[in-house]
């Protein structure tokens, strides 16, 4: 009943994967804390379905099943991580001598492991302005094995056309993987536009509480669960029965937050783009937004981040974080607390400042991830840290 295709959202998120325990009728999925599996025979192996927890645990398949609900494609597995997601895409995709073609503005983690980690195994990458699906065309080359775009893109929101994009690398026969941790299978469904997989940091909105880290990566054919199954199998990078539990609870309101979240976002992004110290707003659902056109065409809504620049400067930036009393300095985004970033100094801090310059992560971009509070709290206290400066 709970995997029904034909419930709404609303309903899929708060039931999907859970059946009341069998043995107790617990509502909710147990955490199960076990390391092994008792077979009933060697004739009869893994005829519950489990060996051990590190293949396989009963908790982590209610959220993979539950966030399948949500996102559609055949399977999802969960990690340890969003990072540990996005490796096993990669590892499971490329070998040695091989090419990806990646968005060039993407998670700071996604661009080091690239650079800094996959590349010492013969991956070779090349980073593109992926909001123009040709310059993903004109980046193919004979070994291009994945596409990889982040849609809006951490931290600018530079956006990419899943389908144009879809189109192409199924032209040439390449899977097409999307980072949808910004916007959620409830604005965005990669998979029905095409993608090959959706991939979460779980620790963003999916978990939503700044509860856990996790991720998730959701495919579209049983060969491609087998191949990122095998590698986390190989990796250890599962996620833990815990972390599962904590986060089956906490996407139950998923829809419920990001309306709200997203309904703040706008009223803090119109009330700065009035603020004579903001000089450059930046938010999907601003008629101001470059691309707002795109993100109404592939997304049913335009998600709780945003960001800024502040007259000043570096300076008057780092001023007004520091002043902020409700908003707090942090590296997470997706949570129900608000949550202000310097990804140049934090999320970025890593990629080559001249690279980071050229795709419009400036020194003084300031990073809000809004949260559930009272807007008009938000906006007062957005408001009296600006009249400081
Ligand atoms: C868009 C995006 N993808 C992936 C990640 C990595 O996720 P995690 O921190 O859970 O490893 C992040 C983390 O900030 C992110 O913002």
């Amino acid at each position: 009943m709970t995997q029904n295709k034909d419930l709404h959202f609303k309903t899929r998120e708060v039931h999907a994967g859970v059946e009341p325990d069998p043995t107790t009728g617990a509502i909710l999925t147990p955490i199960y804390q076990a390391t092994t599996y008792v077979q009933d025979s060697v004739d009869d192996y893994l005829s519950k379905g489990f060996s051990y927890s590190r293949s396989g645990n009963p908790t982590v398949v209610a959220l993979e099943d539950r966030i399948t609900a949500l996102e559609g494609g055949v399977g999802t597995v969960c990690f340890s991580t969003g990072m540990a997601a996005t490796s096993a895409v990669m590892m499971a995709m490329l070998n040695a001598g091989e090419h990806a073609v990646l968005s060039d503005v993407v998670y700071g983690g996604t661009h080091r492991l690239s650079t800094r980690v996959l590349s010492r195994f013969g991956v070779e990458y090349s980073f593109v302005d992926t909001s123009d699906a040709q310059n993903v065309r004109n980046a193919i080359k004979e070994n291009t094995r994945l596409i990889f775009t982040e849609t809006p893109a951490n931290p600018t929101l530079k956006l990419t056309d899943i389908a144009a994009v879809s189109d192409i690398a199924r032209e040439h026969g390449i899977p097409h993987c999307v980072d949808n941790t910004f916007l959620t299978p409830y604005f965005q469904r990669p998979l029905e536009l095409g993608a090959d997989f959706s991939m979460h940091s779980t620790t963003k909105y999916i978990d939503g509480h700044n509860v856990t880290v996790g991720g998730s990566v959701t495919v579209t054919t049983s060969e491609n669960l087998e191949a990122v199954q095998f590698v986390r199998n190989c990796l250890g990078s599962n996620m833990s029965p815990m972390v599962a539990f904590f986060t089956l609870q906490g996407c139950k309101t998923l829809s419920t937050r990001l309306e709200a979240q997203s309904a703040n976002a706008m009223k803090i992004a119109q009330f700065l783009e009035s603020h004579p110290m903001a000089e450059r707003v930046a938010y999907p659902g601003l008629a101001s937004f470059p691309q707002r056109e795109l993100a109404e065409k592939q997304a049913s809504g335009f998600g709780a981040m945003l960001w800024f620049e502040v007259k000043g400067g570096v300076e008057s930036g780092k001023k007004l974080m520091d002043t902020l009393q409700l908003w707090s300095l942090a590296e997470n985004l997706g949570s129900v607390e608000s949550l202000v970033t310097h990804s140049v100094t934090m999320t970025h801090a890593d990629m080559d400042p001249a690279e980071r310059q050229r795709v419009g992560i400036t020194d003084g971009l300031v990073r809000l991830s809004v949260g559930l509070e009272d807007p008009d709290d938000l906006i007062a206290d957005l408001s009296q840290a600006l009249d400081r400066l």
